[in-house]
Parts: C-alpha cells; sequence; structure tokens
C-alpha cells in the first residue's frame, strides 16, 4: 500500500509561510515547542477534505496575518485502486477570503470534489469534553464521522437544518402559518431527515461492530447506543410533524427529528456513562473510536488518521498498545508532540519533522 499523501505544502498557512513536508512514510512524527505550529500542519491536511477542518475555522482566519494574501494547502494523493497519483489542493484569494478554492490536478474544481480522495479521522485535545458536552456536540461528532464516510451527508444536515429553521420561524412567528408551505417545509425535512438519522444509526451500528471487536484493555471500549429524537422513515417522520403542530406551536420549537438525536456512550466493562468516568478513561474511549472509525471502509479511498497530542495523555502501557495498532493498520498517521520521548517505540519507523516557529526541518 503506498501512503496517502505525499509532497504537502503549506503556503501562507496560519504561522507558516512556506512549509514543505517531503517524503512523507505510513507514520508521520512532528514535533516541537507549544506554539511552534504542529496543529497547523494537521489543520492543513484536515482541510483536504471537505467541511472546515479540525479547528471548524472560518477561512477568513487561516492565512497568515501578515502576508495580505490568500493561503494554500496542496498534497500528492497516492490512490488505494491503482490509478494514477493526483495533485489536490485548497486555498483561498486575498481578494475573497472567505470563498474556497479547490483544484485538482491544476484543474479549478468544485469544493465537494474534495470528497473523492481522502477518508480523514481525528483526533485533537479540543475534543476532550466530547462527552461532558452538549446532545449537540455529539451529533457533530457523529456527523463529522458520518462525512469521511458519505461526502454527501454534510449537505443533507444544512438542508435539514435550513427546513427546522423555517419551520420553527413559521410556527412561533405567524399567527395562521400556510399548511401548503408548512406541508412542503416538512416534507423536506422528512426527506432530509431520515437520510441523516439513517447515516448515523448505520454509522454507530458499524462503529458498534468494529468496537466488539476490541478487547476491554488497554483501550476502554466504550459501548455506543443511538437514539433517534423521530421516526427514521422518511413518511413517519412527516406524519409525526404534521401531527405535532399544535404541540410545537406551544413549545416554540420543533420536539421530533433528528436534530434530537443522542449519541449515548457508556464505558463497556463497567457500563459506566462515559461521562462519569475519568479523564484518562475519556481519552481511551475517545482513542477507541476514533481507531475504529480509522478502519471503516478502509479500501475505498487513502484513510488518514491525525493524532494531535494523544501520547502526553496515555501511560507507556496504553502508549504502546496504541503504536502496535497503528503499525498494524493500513492508515497513515499523523503524530504530534512537545517532545520526542514518548515516541521513542515507534520513532524509528516514523518520517519526524521537528517544527520551529513555522518552518519543518527533517529529523529523520
Ligand atoms: N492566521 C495566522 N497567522 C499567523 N499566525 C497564526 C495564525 N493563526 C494562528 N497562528 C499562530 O500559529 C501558532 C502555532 O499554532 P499551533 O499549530 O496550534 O501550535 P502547536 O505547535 O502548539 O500545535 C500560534 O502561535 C498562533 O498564534
Ligand atoms: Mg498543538
Amino acid at each position: 500500500m503506498p501512503v496517502a499523501i505525499d509532497r504537502l505544502t503549506l503556503t501562507q498557512f496560519r504561522n507558516h509561510a512556506a512549509t514543505r513536508l517531503d517524503g512523507t512514510g505510513k507514520l508521520n512524527l512532528l514535533f516541537g515547542e507549544n506554539g511552534a505550529g504542529k496543529t497547523n500542519v494537521l489543520e492543513a491536511i484536515s482541510l483536504l477534505a471537505p467541511g472546515r477542518g479540525l479547528r471548524r475555522a472560518a477561512l477568513a482566519d487561516i492565512p497568515r496575518s501578515t502576508s495580505g494574501e490568500g493561503f494554500g494547502v496542496s498534497a500528492m494523493i497516492n490512490c488505494a485502486d491503482g490509478r494514477e497519483p493526483v495533485q489536490i489542493g485548497t486555498g483561498s484569494e486575498a481578494q475573497r477570503p472567505g470563498r474556497r478554492l479547490v483544484h485538482v490536478n491544476g484543474a479549478a474544481s468544485p469544493a465537494n470534489a474534495l470528497g473523492e480522495w481522502l477518508g480523514l479521522s481525528w483526533l485533537t485535545p479540543a475534543m476532550d469534553r466530547l462527552f461532558m458536552d452538549s446532545a449537540g456536540a455529539r451529533r457533530r461528532y457523529l456527523d463529522r464521522l458520518a462525512l469521511a464516510l458519505d461526502p454527501g451527508h454534510a449537505g443533507q444536515a444544512a438542508r435539514y437544518d435550513n427546513a427546522l429553521r423555517e419551520r420553527n420561524r413559521l410556527l412561533s412567528d405567524e399567527a395562521e402559518p400556510d399548511p401548503d408551505w408548512l406541508e412542503a417545509i416538512e416534507a423536506q425535512m422528512a426527506e432530509c431527515g431520515s437520510a441523516l438519522s439513517r447515516t448515523r444509526a448505520a454509522l454507530v451500528d458499524a462503529l458498534g461492530t468494529a468496537l466488539d471487536r476490541l478487547p476491554d484493555q488497554p483501550f476502554a471500549r466504550p459501548t455506543l447506543t443511538y437514539h433517534a429524537g423521530g421516526p427514521l422513515a422518511r413518511d413517519e417522520l412527516a406524519d409525526a410533524l404534521r401531527a405535532s403542530r399544535r404541540q410545537d406551536r406551544a413549545a416554540r420549537r420543533t420536539l421530533t427529528g433528528p436534530h434530537r438525536d443522542e449519541l449515548e456512550v457508556r464505558m463497556a466493562s463497567k457500563a459506566m456513562p462515559a461521562s462519569e468516568c475519568s479523564t484518562g478513561e475519556q481519552k481511551a474511549m475517545l482513542i477507541a473510536i476514533t481507531l475504529a472509525h480509522a478502519e471503516l471502509a478502509a479500501g475505498e479511498r487513502p484513510r488518514i488518521l491525525l493524532l494531535d497530542e494523544v501520547a502526553a495523555h496515555l501511560d507507556p502501557l496504553r502508549r504502546e498498545a496504541l503504536f502496535e495498532r497503528l503499525r498494524a493498520g493500513t492508515t497513515q498517521v499523523w503524530m504530534t508532540g512537545t517532545e520526542r520521548a514518548p515516541f521513542a517505540a515507534i520513532g524509528n519507523q516514523a518520517a519526524t519533522w521537528k517544527i520551529t516557529q513555522g518552518e519543518a526541518r527533517r529529523a529523520s
């Protein structure tokens, strides 16, 4: 299996003026001080897929602040299925900083063209509070995982949200909402909402199957349960929405549908809600889900796993087990850390760069 990404370049990308990483491996390590620009490299990679990347940043915040130019990220992708390698890139122009440009082999392409090339998974310190966070944060998390498997998922979610907002507006602002208009809005919610819930349910199912293959230790194996906020079938969802108009009007919001979906996570060995587990156990469960996700749909598109500051939170036993999994898999992995020492066990197999103030120097 050739590595997924080769020859990565960042241009005016946050604190990187012009950084080029050649000779990437299956395992890649970036180390350097706080603020050196390690996470920025992972963010750049995350923008080689649809969506807003691992910081969910506004495009206009990304160009290097003193440059006055747009930003660029580009990479050579080795395809899994024997097709010729392809050069993909994304970025912005100074004149229109909010517009995302995409090119494939040098030709301007629509933004969704990026969905075709890579399947990305990532784990960052910002996700550490996921189990303590709101149900909405876990829905966004699920949707991001789904996006790596189905590039059309984000569009369904956006269309559902638009229709939901319009229905809530009609029900709370209008004395006599036009029933035909309500019917049309609910039909759209049922169409997109059903697709959304089914994709989420199938994803949780597939993750559950992958997680069942894991031992309980050393990563605290989680069990995932998906609670749908409304009927999964399109016609039933439409009926449920129609039947709840009066009630929703009183509540001034829609009480049925996938915007009420819940992802419940428990630690398998204790059946303990994840939110009540220790910080270390929560991290271990997140790693287990991330690894399971990285293995889903492997083979269709090259897979990339971004692990930001993961080793620092693990004891040596769990760290070694993580490295063992990463070595055994086919996924290309990008890891960061402030120090090199925790990676000693994997270091001689990883392409390594020292990052200093927005510059990368090959360290092995
Ligand atoms: N648009 C930008 N222009 C210039 N510098 C930026 C921009 N956005 C973020 N930075 C800087 O990038 C630096 C490195 O960030 P980061 O990659 O998160 O560091 P770390 O190596 O700790 O992961 C930070 O000091 C931040 O101020
Ligand atoms: Mg960082």
